[in-house]
Order: C-alpha cells, then structure tokens, then sequence
C-alpha cells in the first residue's frame, strides 16, 4: 500500500505563500502520494500551481446537502470543481469547535463519495478518554457511528492531546491503535476494509516520522503545523517507507 502524506495547512497560509511553496513540493518523492489541504480560498490558486503535478487537493470540511440556504459553507461539488479530491471529515477541531457529531460526519461523508471526493475521516480520543483506559473503545465508536456502509475512503487516527502539542503516543499505542481500526475497518466494511490507508495524526514532525510511518498499519500521515514549511513536509515525505 503506497502511504499518503497529507498536509493540514487548517486555518494558516495566504495566497502570495504558494507559488514558493507549491515549487517546493514538486520535489515531493515518488514513491508516496502527497496531498495538501489549504484553507478554501486557496484551492484554487494552489491547483494552478500545482498543475501537472502528481500532488492532490483536499478540503478540510463540506456541507453534508450538496447544495441550499446554509450561509458560511461549503459544499461537495464545490471543492471538487476547484480541482480537489479529498476533503478531510470529522477532524477534532470541528468535532469541538462546531459540535460535529458523528453522524454529521457520516451524511457528509455520502455526499463527499457522491461528489467524486475521497473522504479522510478523522478519529481520536482525548486525554482524559485515554487516561480513563476508554480510548480504544471511544475510536471504534466514532468509526462505526461516522462511516458509511460504502465507505470508500482514508481513516486518520489523531490523537486529540496530541495535536498540535509536541506530544505523541510511544510507539506500541500507535501501533496498538491502528491494529484496533484495521480490525474495526474489516469487521464493518468486509474486503474492503483491509485496502485503507489508515494515517497517524498528531505533532508529525521530520524527526519524529520515520519511527511512526514504519509501524504496522500506518498507511501515512496527516500533518498540520510541519505542513506549513515545504521542507519540513518533503522530510516527512522521503522518511515513509517504500523509497
Ligand atoms: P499537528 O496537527 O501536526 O500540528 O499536530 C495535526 C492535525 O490536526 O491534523
């Protein structure tokens, strides 16, 4: 399975940023799919930077209508017409920020397929549902409430504590995690659960990535603040396994 790197540029990164950033990921090793993730009004700009490139576009959240009277959105079709093909669903800054509930983010998930886009769904526990020895049980709820039957798409497994901290799980939870979600993955989708990529997220630097891109079932890596220094992001890139 070739791994995914994808950038969560969140709410960072103005236009006259791009053209400097998008020549940089050019260099972007072959043997990963790089993804980025900017803010809506960049998609645009970014993806004629970024033309006749390999690397994709994602948003960072859709409406679950394709379309209506919902002030401030965003819709499907609409990311897809900027030339994105992802969009990240249910990250944990929405789930807090915008009281997004898992079945929110299984609507949007169906509308996102349904405009063409590959949902990446976000799970994770926070401190305390760690502390409290619920963390396992508290991903494979949000992965059965929040993915459709036909889900057809990426899981990144974030850490709440760990965004954006400095902070990440040792080595074995990671890997114990991603065990549990790939178990979770098959039981409810079937075959199909076997052939996504389930990515880490959660204070993904260049010096942290080849430990956690080589453990089992960690098909990539969502990165946010590294994301934002082409540098750093292209590191994380050549250290996933596979070149
Ligand atoms: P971080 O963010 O890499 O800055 O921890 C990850 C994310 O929120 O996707």
């Amino acid at each position: 399975m070739r791994q995914i790197i994808a950038g969560n540029w969140k709410m960072f990164g103005r236009l006259a940023e791009i053209p400097a950033y998008a020549e940089a990921i050019r260099s972007a090793p072959a043997h990963v799919d790089l993804l980025i993730c900017p803010p809506f009004t960049l998609l645009d700009r970014f993806a004629t930077a970024l033309k006749g490139s390999p690397i994709a576009l994602g948003g960072q959240n859709c409406h679950a209508a394709a379309q209506g009277a919902h002030t401030g959105d965003i819709a499907a079709p609409m990311l897809a017409e900027t030339g994105a093909t992802y969009v990240i669903l249910g990250h944990s800054e929405r789930r807090e920020n915008h009281g997004e509930t898992n079945a929110e983010i299984y609507a949007k998930a169906e509308t996102a397929m349904a405009a063409g886009l590959i949902p990446i769904i976000c799970v994770g526990e926070t401190e305390m549902q760690r502390d409290a020895g619920e963390a396992e049980h508290v991903v494979r709820s949000q992965l059965s409430h929040s993915l459709p039957p036909r889900f057809a798409g990426i899981v990144a497994y974030e850490p709440v504590w760990a965004i954006g901290t400095g902070r990440t799980p040792t080595e074995s939870e990671v890997a114990a995690m991603h065990a549990t979600i790939r178990a979770a993955l098959v039981a409810q989708l079937g075959a199909g659960g076997s052939a996504i990529n389930i990515l880490y997220g959660g204070s993904v630097k260049p010096g942290n990535a080849a430990a956690l891109l080589a453990l089992p079932e960690v098909g990539g890596a969502l990165v946010g603040g590294a994301s934002l220094k082409a540098a750093d992001l292209l590191a994380i890139a050549v250290a996933a396994p596979g070149g």
